[in-house]
């Protein structure tokens, strides 16, 4: 518990992204194109006198009536409890009816997914919603038959491929709640992850294809069982779907009585139908594992009728999808990017939402406007470090193709202007409006972003708040930082809203502590304007209202807009016998937007090696996956520490970033100071 309450105050957090931000100068304003206005489903800017404050909750009723109920709500927010805010209570839906089965009505014969591979000679698949159907009922069935029931966990450890979908509106239709593990990750990983939810079942596959290499992904299932065996969590069932007949599957070894492969339950439930269960708004969904201070990763649970209505809601105005749009959201479903903005938010409307199995540059930078060219894709969505990846491989590739774009997405980190200004230019052909959609995996959906009819864009800003979102910046002494000033503070939500996760899953207390204690006014009131949501992020707002992220202010650091905390690649790092102490700190990176690097001091009778250095990064790989691999380990002859004995993060940041270290006078042994800076910044 004292662990926890760490999480937004440990002193730590000195090497936080936000104090490496760099500050770009105000930009222009890009206005939305009249034919992007004419068609857009928000075009009025009198929508935001919908959402004002005095017509706070019951604003969001817009967004709950996109939803088909079986019975609709009594409530719309009830904060007795708080801050575990409860959203349209007494009502009763369900997710896979709301994603599947109510567009058979309209259009069963449309595409609800498309599959890309990524072999460039293989076909893509269409799955129609009336496919769709059958196969998420079928896949319920085997669920069903495994004697999993409502309220139940499940995780999935499942790269890009519409099997994923497929079993998570399968999960839903019966209230399973799914935990969904980027396939990214290391099979120990997943195991810490299905041990946290009290998963008995795991859903797995053979191979998938990954920048040309067909990858083995039955292995990591194997060491995930084993890792939450030792922390007391037995998997009775590997469900493994198989894509590669006679490649993986056939060499794959399959542990008796335990794994079993997809299709051949499968072929037991021809043509079933399972009917959906009507649950209650308030039941959790799923779970979306995120990094935070400590070590123990936070499951963050989600709520079927809040998760449900925002996503939709904000895929409708912000993402402006329509029905007969083709929307291709180029993230991983293993993120909540994924979850909101390719499954639910867009199936919830009833559009087609493209898979993309592989990476962006394979097997070059034409790649993705190939795709949307065959395709006809016109909403596109991706992170600033696929942009800046493309641009910098591919500048020139877009103009190659006809495709063109309505609208696209920056998403989940800071987006330089000029970065901006490529994706305008040259993927948008000046054409397309862009919204950068600040958010986490904890809020379920966009906070801030333009809107994109209404409002004119900003290189580097997201925006003003969502319509039904009060944001407020607050200093460390619980202030308002004002509009305009020029100060950066810490971003807070002020009222509740839909999206925002339920709790997190079994550490209760470590949800009020890190989200809500800060600037909590009174732990016993019941008034929501009491409970400041704390988002972790530091931020500034111009005078105009837009706001600007400058990154993490607590111990996570954002690497090509996935989150990893310093305490889980430091923990790894001390697994090495040779290794005494390990800090991991952000460092800018021109693709990546940040990538980590990690300081390292050894045991006495230990020399730096390059040997040292590979088992520190096999240590990461191993406990977290490939994507948390140091950019740099620096084995350095000791860690400049306060007199306290605390490691200093914020110098060891600003020597990698080349940045001012600040006063260092205090510190026990400022002499190290000096010749770390040398060793680091010679070698750089
Ligand atoms: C960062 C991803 C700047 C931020 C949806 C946040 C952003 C963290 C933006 C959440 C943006 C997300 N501009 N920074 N538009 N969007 N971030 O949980 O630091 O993977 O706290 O959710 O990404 O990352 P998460």
């Amino acid at each position: 518990m004292a662990d926890d309450l760490d999480d937004v105050t440990d002193e730590s957090s000195e090497s936080s992204e936000a104090l490496i931000a760099v500050h770009w100068r105000e930009e222009g304003y890009y206005p939305p194109p009249a034919s992007f206005v004419a068609q857009a489903n928000a075009s009025d800017p009198a929508i935001r006198e919908q959402f004002t404050e005095d017509k706070y909750p019951d604003c969001f009723t817009a967004y709950a009536d996109l939803l088909t109920w079986y019975k609709k709500w009594d409530t719309v927010l009830d904060t007795s409890n708080a801050p575990f805010w409860k959203w349209w209570v007494g009502g009763e839906l369900n997710a896979s009816y709301n994603c599947v089965d109510r567009h058979l009505e309209t259009h069963p014969n449309k595409a609800a997914l498309i599959f890309v591979p990524e072999p460039e000679g293989d076909a893509h698949q269409a799955i129609t919603y009336r496919e769709l159907y059958v196969r998420v009922n079928e896949f319920a069935a085997v669920l069903r038959e495994l004697g999993l029931k409502a309220g139940d966990r499940i995780t999935f450890h499942m790269p890009m491929v519409p099997e994923l979908p497929v079993a998570m509106l399968a999960a839903a239709r019966l209230g399973i709640i799914h935990s969904q593990v980027f396939a990214g990750f290391s099979g120990t990983a997943a195991g810490h992850r299905i041990a946290d939810s009290g998963s008995t079942v795991l859903v797995t596959i053979d191979g998938y294809y990954r920048s040309g290499d067909l990858l083995d992904h039955k292995v990591k299932a194997d060491e995930a069982v084993e890792a939450a065996a030792k922390e007391g969590q037995q998997v009775d069932k590997v469900l493994v779907f198989r894509r590669y007949p006679g490649q993986y599957s056939a060499k794959t070894p399959m542990v008796e009585g335990r794994d079993v492969f997809v299709d051949d339950l499968l072929a037991a439930h021809k043509g079933e139908i399972v009917e959906p269960v009507a649950l209650k708004a308030t039941d959790p969904l799923f779970l979306m594992y995120t990094s935070g201070t400590t070590g123990r990763p936070k499951g963050c649970q989600h709520s079927i009728g809040g998760y449900l209505s925002y996503v939709a809601g904000t895929s409708k105005y912000y993402q402006d999808i329509h029905p007969d749009d083709t929307y291709w959201c180029m993230a991983d479903i293993g993120w909540i990017t994924g979850h909101s903005y390719i499954v639910y938010g867009p199936l919830a409307l009833g559009t087609t939402s493209v898979i993309y199995e592989g990476t962006p540059n394979y097997p070059d930078a034409g790649r993705p406007w190939r795709i949307a060219r065959q395709l006809g894709v016109n909403i596109f969505h991706t992170s600033p470090t696929a942009i800046r990846m493309l641009r910098k491989v591919g500048p020139d590739e877009p103009a190659k193709y006809d495709f063109h774009f309505k609208h696209m997405t920056t998403v989940g980190e800071p987006i330089e202007p000029e970065v901006w200004r490529w994706y305008y230019d040259n993927v948008g052909k000046d054409e397309a409006v862009i919204v950068d959609t600040w958010w986490q995996t904890e809020t379920g959906g966009f906070l801030g972003s333009t809107l994109p009819a209404i409002d004119s864009a900003k290189p580097g800003s997201c925006g003003p708040a969502a319509l039904g979102i009060y944001p407020v910046i607050l200093d460390e002494d619980s202030n308002e930082v004002p509009a305009g000033s020029g100060k950066a503070g810490n971003i807070c939500i002020r009222n509740p809203w839909p999206g925002v996760f339920q709790t997190i899953w079994g550490q209760p207390d470590r949800f009020v502590s890190t989200y809500y204690a800060k600037y909590n006014k009174d732990p016993k009131s019941t008034d929501w304007r009491d409970w400041p949501y704390f988002a972790g992020d530091g931020a500034t707002q111009a005078a105009d209202g837009y706001f600007r992220i400058l990154g993490r202010v607590d111990d996570v650091i954002n690497v090509a807009g996935h989150r990893l905390g310093t305490k889980e690649l430091e923990s790894a790092a001390l697994t090495v016998n040779e290794v005494a102490e390990a800090a991991a700190v952000p460092v800018v990176d021109d693709v990546r937007g940040r990538m980590v690097e990690m300081y390292i001091a050894l045991k006495p009778g230990f020399d730096a090696s390059p040997e040292i250095e590979a088992k520190v990064k096999a240590a990461i790989e191993t406990d977290i996956g490939k994507i948390a691999r140091p950019k740099n380990i620096w084995i350095v002859p000791d860690m400049p520490k306060t007199r306290s004995g605390k490691i200093m993060r914020r110098v060891i940041a600003a020597t990698s970033n080349f940045t001012d270290t600040g006063d260092i006078t205090t510190l026990a042994n400022p002499e190290v100071v000096e010749k770390i800076r040398e060793q680091v910044q010679t070698a750089k």
